[in-house]
């Protein structure tokens, strides 16, 4: 299977493959940002070129919309598409009530205004993103770069007070300087192992003056798709309450790898 994929790059282009069965024709749609969501990209990509499907995507990154431009995808901007039918994108972590950490590729703020905007919002992962308690990753939280160290000494104040293991910040970096989101602002990682109550964190965390938005997705994941490097792909969907597993049978020479 997939010869010249490694086991993650299997596991996460079965997600991709699986989740985009759920665009449809005339659909409006969300593209996530990260490694998986770009095998949904370049997969929903193919479905346009192959079967005339007409959709307009939304992209949440300058990388995705580059993307998803080579791919053939028609890309509009979220005020141009209002209101989107679905987003597929990627996840840092996801728990059993498919609350999520985003933010590991720096884009959870549009990915964040993008899922919250859609009727659906379906997470592609491989196993490694699934959790029982959030936040092992670091929990990156945007901010503007005026005053951020006060806002970084201000917010590891407050979190102090919150369910959680670690207190410490990073200030992300790119090379030797500060990484830059695509509004411009920084990013500081959270370092704090274990989020008892992940709502209660993000409401604490967006009252701070500086802070934009942080990465936690609560309630606003409504399915997960999760594959597998054997090429099965599970799916979970909280609004139902059901969880079904199939198989992605792919041929090697597939017109998705020429790209690769
Ligand atoms: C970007 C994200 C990504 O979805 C997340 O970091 C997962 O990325 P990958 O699929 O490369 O592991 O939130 O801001």
């Amino acid at each position: 299977m997939a010869g010249n994929l490694s086991p993650i790059d299997t596991a996460k282009f079965v997600a991709a493959k699986r989740a985009v069965d759920f665009v449809e024709d005339k659909m409006r749609v969300g593209l996530g940002t990260g490694s998986t969501a770009a095998w949904m990209v370049r997969t929903l990509g193919e479905r346009v070129r192959e079967e005339g499907l007409s959709i307009m995507g939304v992209p949440t990154s300058s990388r995705t919309a580059e993307l998803a431009s080579q791919v053939g995808i028609t890309v509009v901007s979220l005020d141009e598409a209002r209101w989107l039918d679905l987003t597929i994108d990627g996840t840092d972590e996801f728990d059993g009530d498919l609350n999520l950490i985003k933010g590991g590729g720096g884009a959870h703020l549009q990915e964040k205004i993008v899922a919250t905007a859609s009727d659906t919002m379906v997470v592609i992962a491989d196993p490694s993103k699934q959790v029982e308690h959030l936040g092992a990753f670091p929990l990156p939280v945007e901010v503007i770069p005026f005053g951020w160290q006060t806002t970084k000494a201000l917010l590891e104040e407050a979190i102090d007070a919150t369910d959680v293991l670690g207190t410490s910040g990073t200030l992300r970096m790119n090379g030797d300087a500060p990484f830059v989101t695509d509004e411009g602002n920084h990013i500081i990682d959270l370092h704090l192992q274990r989020i008892g109550d992940a709502r209660k964190l993000s409401l604490v965390l967006n009252q701070i003056p500086g802070i934009v938005e942080n990465g936690l997705f609560i309630d606003i994941c409504d399915r997960v798709v999760i594959g597998h490097p054997d090429g099965r792909v599970e799916v979970i969907d909280i609004n139902e309450g059901t969880q079904e597993e199939t198989r992605i049978d792919f041929a090697d020479d597939d017109n998705i790898f020429l790209d690769l």
